[in-house]
């Protein structure tokens, strides 16, 4: 497809010094149409230039030569020169890609790099929280974007499958196991344990001293522990998986924080060697003031065991080896922030290219804040995930009967409209804000949400159905674009064109909050369009060209859905 933004910068270029990959960078495509299809702001000139912006604007109009085939006209307003290109040129460029790919947007940018996605994450004999929600949404959703532009994925599923808490749950199964039904509720007996012995441990130091070497037996391999600690992760990994199952989570590599278990001696040893591995309380840790960070990364705690950060350490040399990561993102909460920056500190010392060092990302996300008691069970706020999709399912399923009681497979459908509108709740905001999470916001069909976006889409596809159209009879040569120069079609071809720079802007800030937003502008687009511009008219043209544009809307609504890890309902 013809890169116009390219071809802006390209005869920018020509007329002052800087290269056009550079300049394309700085091109900006305006909120408003009234500043044109894109816009080159001079600010950033000025300095070098020392010139005020709008009379650079004026220079490098007068200068540049305008091909008509890329750039119909050039304003200049304040510091901005705004571009506008050819209207019916971009429509047909826009329509007869769309009739072309199968995957539309689609690209091979990441050709040859490889992603390293660590998300979800939830640990082991504890409940799969909120927060792993949003991981596991945010992480799936790069994960499928990075791909779809042609890069190597790897998603891996970072279990919190070790640590001391194991000490203290077999301590407390070695105690009252006998009393809690694990096999049939293993996360909630667990949990339960898990609170009794903690309460134990407070009062009496010997326990805890005992759970401290239960985990140090693990790490040694004794086999009681073992065998339990592999029990515990089993059973709770079947009950992520339902949750897995709703979202349609997939990961490449289940390798959790145990599976370093073996690989954190050598990252002690590199450490050691760089001799800023130091003593500090009994613990060994790694001093990070110099950089700016006041708590020291520890490496080993007082009785010799490692650390959550130790792991990390490990298995970024493990990943730098096996994958030969380009990036390597990591998706948790901002309560993690202190964490990877230690931990992205340290890495520094491992002796890595540093290519891998510089390819280390923490992509951090805010909190669900939950009004207070809709959501919470009876054991106390804590919600188990898979009850909040059921009973997203469950509300949906109850709107879909009173808005469509007629509807056939109303299961297969509400469950689509459920965990769609959970899924895009989570991604429709700036991932570092907090999330409200509102039941009557996230299922509102008329709303800034899933359900939103699947009954346009769904619109999309009754209209086609309506005027009788099969998929293969719709004719990219029937289109005749002088039909579609209405504002309400503009409007809708110019968003069909960006699509494949949304989901390259979604990568460069692993941001998916992006593509959802922009799924939202799609949608009343086209909603706009559909009241404004009556679609099945006489004049045949008109009919097949309005036709196609909606044919090209529903298209590309369900990729980027799909995208984000919604399905798409073909009836609602
Ligand atoms: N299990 C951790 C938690 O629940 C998240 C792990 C994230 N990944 C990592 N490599 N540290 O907080």
């Amino acid at each position: 497809m013809i890169d116009f933004k390219q071809e802006i910068a390209n005869t920018i270029s020509k007329v002052i010094e800087i290269n056009a990959n550079e300049l394309k960078e700085y091109i900006e495509i305006p909120k408003d149409t009234k500043n044109g299809d894109y816009a080159f702001p001079c600010f950033r000139l000025a300095k070098e230039l020392k010139k005020a912006p709008p009379v650079i604007a004026q220079e490098i109009k007068e200068k540049i030569e305008i091909d008509t085939n890329y750039i119909e006209k050039v304003e200049i307003a304040g510091g901005y020169l705004n571009f506008y290109v050819p209207k019916m040129k971009l429509a047909k460029e826009v329509l007869g890609e769309i009739a072309k790919q199968e995957q539309y947007g689609a690209s091979d940018i990441g050709k040859g790099k490889n992603i390293v996605i660590d998300y979800s994450a939830p640990n082991i004999a504890k409940p799969f929280h909120i927060g792993h929600l949003r991981s596991t949404v945010i992480g799936a959703a790069l994960y499928k974007i990075y791909k779809y532009l042609g890069y190597n994925v790897i998603g891996i599923n970072h279990l919190g499958d070790y640590g001391t808490q194991f000490g203290k749950l077999i301590e407390g199964y070695r105690l009252w196991g006998n009393e809690y039904d694990i096999d049939k509720n293993p996360i909630e007996e667990l949990t339960k344990i898990y609170v009794r012995i903690n309460e134990l441990c407070k009062k009496d130091e010997n326990v805890l001293q005992a759970c401290r070497d239960n985990f140090k037996k693990l790490e040694d391999g004794d086999e009681y522990c073992v065998t339990l600690w592999k029990k515990f992760r089993e059973l709770s990994l079947q009950e992520f998986q339902k949750v897995y199952d709703l979202l349609g989570s997939e990961f490449d590599s289940w390798n959790g924080e145990a599976f370093y278990s073996d690989k954190m001696p050598e990252v002690i040893d590199i450490l050691e060697k760089t001799g800023k591995l130091v003593e500090s309380q009994g613990a060994m840790i790694i001093d990070l003031e110099e950089q700016g960070i006041n708590t020291p990364c520890i490496i080993k705690k007082t009785n010799g065991s490692t650390t959550y950060a130790t792991r990390d350490l490990a298995a970024i040399l493990y990943r730098a080896r096996t994958y030969d990561f380009d990036k390597a993102l990591y998706v948790t909460s901002y309560e993690q922030v202190l964490h990877f920056k230690q931990v992205f500190e340290v890495a520094k010392l491992l002796g890595l290219d540093e290519k891998y060092t510089k390819g280390l990302e923490h992509v951090s996300f805010g909190m669900v804040l939950l009004p207070t008691g809709k959501m919470s069970t009876r054991e106390g706020n804590i919600v188990k995930l898979e009850d909040l999709l059921q009973e997203s399912m469950t509300r949906a399923k109850e709107i879909i009967e009173e808005k469509n009681p007629s509807l056939p497979n109303k299961e297969e459908i509400s469950k689509k409209v459920g965990i769609g509108a959970i899924i895009f709740n989570d991604l429709a905001n700036s991932r570092v804000k907090d999330e409200i999470f509102d039941w009557n916001q996230i299922l509102n069909f008329q709303g800034e949400t899933g359900p939103y976006i699947q009954y346009t889409y769904v619109r999309t596809q009754s209209v086609l159905e309506k005027a009788g159209i099969e998929k293969d009879e719709l004719k990219i040569e029937n289109v005749k674009v002088e039909t579609l120069q209405d504002s309400y079609s503009q409007n809708i071809i110019k968003l069909l064109y960006n699509f494949n720079e949304i989901l390259q802007q979604v990568t460069e800030k692993n941001e998916p909050s992006i593509l959802s937003r922009y799924l939202i502008e799609l949608a009343k687009a086209f909603s706009v369009f559909y009241n404004e511009n009556k679609i099945m008219v006489e004049e045949t043209d008109v009919r097949d060209s309005r036709l196609y544009l909606t044919y090209a809307v529903g298209k590309v609504l369900k990729m980027g859905a799909e995208l984000l890890g919604m399905e798409m309902p073909a009836k609602m």
